[in-house]
């Protein structure tokens, strides 16, 4: 097996907290550094990963990190920046802590320009792929929409079973974890609902029924965006 270098962690927010845990369930030695702690006690390490906020980094590089030897490297989806090296987990960090397998399975999206994953990131086996930093915007604003976006739809769900229709939230749990099944199955087909059907007479109903929601403007933005791509592909399958 080839050498592990020394890696220092910086910060104790979520994902800092995930990585501890994935390099301990690795076997990699790790240092710990969070702003709690004296500035006296950063020491420096040959990869550095600093894991703050985006907006706190590169100023936390240019205060702190200056005189280190080691590769600086960010966990950012969007951040570009020449002080740190780019390496997105394509995953949401939750509280708890996940298994082994799972971090295992985090695919890490690199700046083409970083170097190999295997030398930027020793020990770690995850799958990785590279991308522009130009489409670094528009990537991360796609997996905001996807995953924070449907986040809030189905946390609408739950707290209007629980508080509007007298049901458990459980009783989607089946749905939720049936339709991501389906789109990790056959995504070009797991979209289905009077949408897809073109029911109008439905997609009326349930907008009247969402009157006074502030969540109507949602759906409403969604059919016409929905039916406004379907036209263009049409369109476009005709020329
Ligand atoms: N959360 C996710 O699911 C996720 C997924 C992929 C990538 N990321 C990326 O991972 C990085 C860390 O995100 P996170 O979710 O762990 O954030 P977080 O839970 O909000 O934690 C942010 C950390 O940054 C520290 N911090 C903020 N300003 C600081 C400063 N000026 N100096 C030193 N430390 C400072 C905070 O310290 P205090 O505790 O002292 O306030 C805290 O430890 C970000 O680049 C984020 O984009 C996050």
């Amino acid at each position: 097996m080839r050498q592990v270098p020394q890696y220092l962690i910086i910060g104790n927010g979520r994902v800092a907290r995930h990585f501890l845990h994935y390099f301990s369930l690795l076997g990699i030695s790790v240092s710990h550094w969070h702003r709690g702690l004296p500035l006296e006690e950063l020491g420096d390490a040959e990869r550095i990963l600093v894991l703050i906020r985006d907006d706190a980094i590169e100023n936390f590089i240019r205060s702190h990190l200056d005189d280190k030897q080691g590769i600086k490297i960010h966990f950012s989806g969007s951040l570009v920046t020449e002080l740190a090296i780019g390496a997105h987990p394509l995953t949401t960090f939750g509280q708890g802590l996940y298994a082994r397998e799972k971090y295992e399975e985090i695919f890490f999206i690199l700046d083409d320009t970083a170097p190999d994953f295997t030398q930027l990131l020793p020990g770690l086996p995850n799958p990785y792929a590279r991308l522009a930093p130009a489409m670094k915007a528009k990537y991360h604003a796609h997996c905001v929409m996807a995953a924070n976006y449907s986040c809030l739809l189905w946390q609408k769900l739950f707290d209007a079973f629980e508080h509007d229709f007298g049901l458990p939230a459980e009783a989607a749990f089946p749905l939720l974890k049936q339709q991501t099944e389906n789109l990790v199955v056959d995504r070009a087909n797991a979209l289905t609902g009077p949408l897809l059907r073109g029911d109008q007479a439905t997609i009326a109903r349930n907008l009247a029924a969402l009157s006074g929601d502030d969540y109507q403007n949602i759906y409403r933005v969604f059919v016409e965006t929905y039916q406004g791509a379907e036209a263009q592909n049409r369109k476009e399958k005709a020329c």
